[in-house]
């Protein structure tokens, strides 16, 4: 990934954390994105302080001006952008769905779906105008491809991903674009502390067959082979990442 630009949403914390240090490790200029800025200059200052190229821009996915400006300034001052995660998310308070309040489900939506579409039709337009064949991973979840109790702005939200990440794949193939997803299952990070703990033991005793959580190394490595040239004939997949659970 040497002399190429890499997008990284959420970068400060879990997953795109780890996906940043990972892309930063094979070579690339990593565009560190988050709404905290405390934690993502720390991502950005851990790559550059260990040899590695990173810049940091303030981003929150779910404002569409902001992010169009945010891909104006990084285009300008880097180039194109080859390589994309649209990663940034949240989890939130279970409820069952005659118990959602509206501000929530718009919330949930607002970031968890309409922030990857921002980001991914920016990212889109960029490669375009351009002519970059770049390659984008959309960060799912296995609540994209299963019904999930108490958990209905989320699950609804991850599946649309994975219904964009499909088209894109169709639509932008003979551009040279690849646009994969990835679905973890649970993995050690901050968005699982809102889970309780009954559920967690259970994933760990029944559900999962390596009976663990995944760890945020473990779904970089998978991005970044979905990135890579080593996948050049993947595009439209939805990747497990899941100790066997969905098996
Ligand atoms: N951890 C899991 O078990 C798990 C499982 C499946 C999918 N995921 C998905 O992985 C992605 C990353 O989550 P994580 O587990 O690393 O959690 P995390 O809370 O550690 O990281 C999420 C990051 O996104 C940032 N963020 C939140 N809202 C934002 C916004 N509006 N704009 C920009 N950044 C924003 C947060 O500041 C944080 O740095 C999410 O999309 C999540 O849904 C997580």
């Amino acid at each position: 990934m040497k002399g190429k630009v890499a997008f990284v949403s959420g970068a400060g914390s879990g997953i795109g954390k780890a996906t940043a240090l990972k892309l930063a490790g094979l070579g690339a200029h990593v565009i560190v994105t988050d709404i905290n800025d405390e934690n993502g200059q720390a991502v950005t200052d851990k790559i550059t302080n260990s040899g590695g190229q990173a810049s940091y821009y303030h981003l929150d996915v779910a404002d569409r001006a902001a992010v169009e400006n945010c891909f104006a300034a990084i285009g300008q001052k880097h180039g194109p952008v080859h390589f994309s995660v649209n990663n940034a998310g949240i989890g939130g308070a279970p409820a069952a769905i005659h118990e959602i309040k509206i501000e929530n489900w718009q919330r949930m939506i607002d970031i968890n779906l309409t922030g990857v579409f921002h980001c991914l039709q920016a990212q889109i337009k960029m490669m375009l105008a351009t002519q970059t064949q770049g390659c984008i991973v959309n960060v799912s979840s296995l609540a994209g491809l299963n019904g999930v109790p108490g958990g209905g702005s989320y699950v609804a939200a991850k599946h649309a991903v994975i219904g964009l990440t499909k088209t894109a794949a169709k639509e932008y193939a003979q551009a040279g674009i690849r646009v994969n997803a990835v679905c973890p299952g649970f993995v050690e990070t901050n968005i699982i502390k809102g889970v309780p703990d009954n559920v967690l033991d259970f994933n760990n005793k029944f559900l999962v067959p390596m009976k663990r959580l995944g760890k945020p190394e473990e779904i970089a490595d998978a991005i970044a082979w979905l990135l890579g040239d080593q996948s050049s004939f993947v595009t439209g997949h939805s990747l497990h990442l899941d100790g066997g659970l969905m098996a």
